[in-house]
């Protein structure tokens, strides 16, 4: 190697020089936050309607439709008297009052304050759960008397050609 090729600058001798580095590297980081915010900004649009939902459905916000569940033949369910049954699932208990001739009303009968069954005392026209002396209004299912806060979730109900069917679990708003 001769001397004057010993005294070609570092500058001089690589094709990189034109290149101002620091830019280069502020556009990198520039272009990627550009690019990331993009990126959230589509993921929250993108799952904004499915997160809106999920906060419902946790919330207990919704009314849930499920499979119609016959309950029992109108004739079988005597005025003031109630009837047991499963709804939406097998292990979801639920309570039907006929309160009137023409009403009817039913609840998932777990207690809202430690799940005990609530039991419909005809005699005494309450719902009550023995378990700390809950108490329930048969006619909104608010609770009444006792540690329980909340009110059963209502079952909608629907009558159809002489029987009466669970339809929808209404939630009650927190
Ligand atoms: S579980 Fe019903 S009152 Fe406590």
């Amino acid at each position: 190697m001769t001397e004057w090729q010993n005294k070609i600058s570092a500058n001089d001798d690589n094709y990189t020089h034109n290149i101002n580095t620091n830019n280069e590297r502020q556009l990198d980081r520039r272009g990627f936050m550009k690019t990331m915010a993009g990126a959230a900004g589509l993921f929250a649009v993108s799952s904004l309607p499915w997160g809106a939902i999920a906060a419902k459905e946790l919330m207990g916000l919704s009314d849930k439709e499920y499979p119609h569940h016959k309950i029992a033949e109108l004739k079988d369910v005597s005025v003031g008297s109630s009837i047991d049954f499963h709804f939406p699932t097998e292990h979801d208990s639920a309570i039907m009052i006929r309160l009137k001739e023409d009403k009817f009303v039913a609840y998932q009968n777990a207690c809202t304050h430690l799940r005990c069954p609530v039991y419909w005392i005809k005699e005494e026209k309450e719902m009550v759960c023995p378990c700390h002396h809950g108490k329930f209004d048969p006619t909104n299912g608010t609770p009444t008397a006792g540690p329980p806060r909340r009110p059963l979730p209502e079952i909608a109900l629907k009558v159809k050609e002489g029987a009466i069917y669970a339809v929808r679990v209404k939630r009650y708003e927190a």
